[in-house]
């Protein structure tokens, strides 16, 4: 469906929605929202990340929406299933690459063959609904069976820095005071922000300007205006912040193989602050919402 974009595009050229906007972006959210909710209680030991993904793709077209990463730059599935020392696009059916050490199970140092979950395997799920040309885009992180010490920090550590990252979003404040308070954050817990891959404008579109850092300055970069809409998708990780991408074209991996965690919300500027799109309606947001 092809729609004149609404708005305008401010000098940076960030599209500036009118306060109607804001209703799509929050149906379109709630859908991706409800859909990471659904597919938790799937999320164990011996379960392949490839029906994870269909169900996911079932739950998105029985609500009438589109996933927007089926036929994405030839991406061929509904979500990126990231696991262990996977940063982002984990392929579901692809190979799940070897783990570092930095986990609890004796299973998870064998070779891989197979996209099955194990115990201990840390995931991020991410998932992009298409809502009436409205996109929402957000990811979270689930354990499959134990959790491990250093891996429960580390999905701590990152889901604070995105809801520390989301406090600093109002009119008048900057993309690098957003960067800064993750950063510091992260690195205040010894742990490191991804370079390689940053949050974006998204509204009718999937991805637009700007492009949203994890880490930087206080008081630089674009100046935060209501009526922007863009994804805050931090990537930490327990070790270095070096990713590479394998031969597949599309997962990225942490070099040292250590773990890493990610956690994105889509999110509006409004007067006196912002509205997360993509909020759990039942609040399962954080992987230990039943602990
Ligand atoms: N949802 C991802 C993001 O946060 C993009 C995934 S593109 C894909 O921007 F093709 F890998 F699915
Ligand atoms: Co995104
Ligand atoms: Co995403």
């Amino acid at each position: 469906m092809h729609r004149a974009k609404t708005g305008f595009l401010n000098k940076d050229r960030i599209r500036i929605h009118p306060a109607e906007d804001f209703a799509g972006m929050r149906a379109a959210g709630q859908l991706t929202a409800e859909c990471l909710d659904m597919i938790a209680e799937f999320v164990k030991p011996g379960v392949a990340a490839e029906e994870l993904d269909a169900r996911i793709q079932a739950f998105i077209e029985d609500a009438g929406a589109e996933s927007a990463t089926i036929g994405y730059r030839g991406f061929q599935h509904a979500s990126c299933i990231s696991v262990n020392n996977v940063v982002c696009h984990g392929i579901p059916g692809a190979p799940i690459p070897k783990a570092g050490h930095e986990t609890v199970s004796k299973d998870l140092e064998k070779r891989r063959t197979n996209d099955t979950l194990l115990d201990g395997d840390i995931v991020n799920i991410d998932v992009t609904c298409i809502l009436d040309g409205w996109f929402g885009d957000s990811s979270r992180m689930y354990v499959a069976g134990t959790l491990g010490r250093r891996d429960a920090r580390l999905i701590e550590v990152t889901h604070e820095c995105l809801m520390l990252g989301i406090e600093a979003v109002k009119p008048g404040n900057t993309f690098g005071d957003i960067g800064a308070a993750i950063q510091r954050h992260a690195e205040g817990n010894r742990m490191s922000v991804v370079r390689d891959f940053c949050g974006h404008g998204l509204g009718q579109v999937f991805h637009a300007e700007p492009n949203v850092v994890h880490y930087g300055r206080a008081g630089s970069g674009a100046v935060l205006e209501e009526g922007m809409f863009f994804t805050i998708e931090p990537m930490i990780n327990l070790g270095k912040p070096f990713t590479k991408v394998l031969a597949d074209g599309w997962t990225a991996v942490t070099k040292d193989k250590k773990n890493t965690a990610q956690f994105e919300h889509s999110i509006g500027v409004t007067a006196d602050g912002c509205e997360i799109f993509t909020l759990s309606p039942t609040g399962k947001f954080h992987p230990t919402w039943e602990a």
